[in-house]
């Protein structure tokens, strides 16, 4: 494969995941990421070119567009919560950046593959959510990846520009935050779970997640970068299986339970249920599996005991530090 990929918002969680995944594959890679969220610890040993800058500023998006013919554009502020204290920064992160982006990607004709959110469905009668659902977002993160996305549609049909929007749902894994008050839940609990402290549940606990292994995820990603698809196609990237946050707290307190030495697991926290919140998310996979041959090979339960024994490798590193 010829060529440099851009990854934006490399340096982050899911990001670092897919320049480990397009190294290990020999492709040539460029980060573009302001560390707002990320960390370039993340990419420590790869053998990436880093460029430090927003995806909101187009001289930045330019500097590291160089060479390019295909971008993983993932750079975004990636939170409900967030969303609610800062809407314009999310707005500006995940809507200006990625009209930024599509705009010098239409200058060289760069595939694009931009990863949308499932948060873009909101609340639905649909037992599973698919693509031709009528959007509805919730919160103002919802709104702004959902603008992305339109900017995505309307760039492939106006500048012919080839476009995959990936809307992945609940993504989980090693090297998600866990210790910032926006900590995707699985990490926040297992963070929680390891220290000994008791998790914070909002509202009943019985909203669910499709929660997705990155790996998975990846894989998913890198089918679309790579084919040959036209115009602007949607997919969702998930596992395509519905756990309730309630659920997903007592399968990590069974694997907590087995760990020798560690402090019994602590009830839950009762917090208010969070506004903008999303009751049920579970994914339709079919048009990813049928469009990009996708097929999820770790899954939840594989995924979540790799997940909890790296948090636990990284609590022992640090008491030893
Ligand atoms: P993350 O916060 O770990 O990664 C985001 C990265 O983007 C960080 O490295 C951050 O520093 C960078 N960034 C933020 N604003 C930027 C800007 N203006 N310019 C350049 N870089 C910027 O989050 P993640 O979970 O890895 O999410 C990656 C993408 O996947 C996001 O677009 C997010 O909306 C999307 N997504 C994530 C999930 C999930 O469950 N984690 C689900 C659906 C969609
Ligand atoms: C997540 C992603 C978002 C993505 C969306 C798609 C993160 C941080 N956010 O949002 O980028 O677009 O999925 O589905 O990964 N909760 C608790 N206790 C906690 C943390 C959360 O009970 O400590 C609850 C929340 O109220 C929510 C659920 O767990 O009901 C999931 O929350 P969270 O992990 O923040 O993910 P989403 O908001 O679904």
């Amino acid at each position: 494969m010829s060529g440099r990929v851009l990854v934006t918002g490399g340096a982050g969680f899911i990001g670092s995941h897919v320049c480990a995944a397009l190294c290990a594959a020999r492709r040539q890679v460029v980060v573009l990421d302001d560390l707002s969220t990320g960390a370039t610890a993340n990419l420590t040993g790869l053998p990436v070119e880093f460029v430090r800058g927003s995806v909101a500023d187009a001289a930045a998006v330019a500097t590291a567009m160089r060479g390019v013919d295909r971008i993983v554009h993932l750079a975004a502020l990636p939170s409900v919560a967030r969303s609610l204290e800062e809407p314009l920064a999310t707005h500006q992160a995940c809507a200006t950046g990625t009209a930024t982006v599509l705009d010098a990607a239409r200058r060289t004709g760069a595939r694009v593959v931009y990863a949308g959110s499932s948060s873009a469905y909101g609340d639905q009668d649909a037992p599973a959510k698919h693509e031709a659902l009528r959007e509805a977002p919730l919160s103002p993160y919802a709104a702004a990846k959902l603008a992305g996305e339109l900017y995505c549609r309307s760039f492939a049909r106006v500048y012919g520009l080839s476009v995959v929007v990936t809307r992945f749902f609940n993504v989980f894994g090693p090297r998600q935050p866990a210790d910032s008050p926006y900590s995707g839940v699985v990490a926040a609990f297992c963070r929680a779970l390891l220290a000994g402290t008791a998790p914070r549940l909002d509202g009943d606990g019985q909203q669910s997640r499709d929660f997705t292994y990155v790996e998975d995820v990846v894989q998913g990603v890198l089918r679309c970068l790579d084919a040959t698809t036209s115009g602007c196609e949607t997919v969702n990237l998930a596992y395509g299986q519905a756990t309730t946050v309630r659920d997903l707290y007592d399968r990590l307190c069974e694997l907590a339970r087995a760990v020798p030495g560690l402090e019994p697991p602590r009830p839950p926290l009762q917090a208010p249920p969070r506004k903008g919140d999303v009751r049920h998310s579970l994914a339709d996979v079919s048009r990813a599996k049928a469009l990009f041959g996708f097929a999820p090979t770790v899954g939840f339960a594989e995924g979540l005991r790799r997940t909890f024994d790296w948090y636990r490798s990284q609590s022992v590193r640090s008491q030893r530090a």
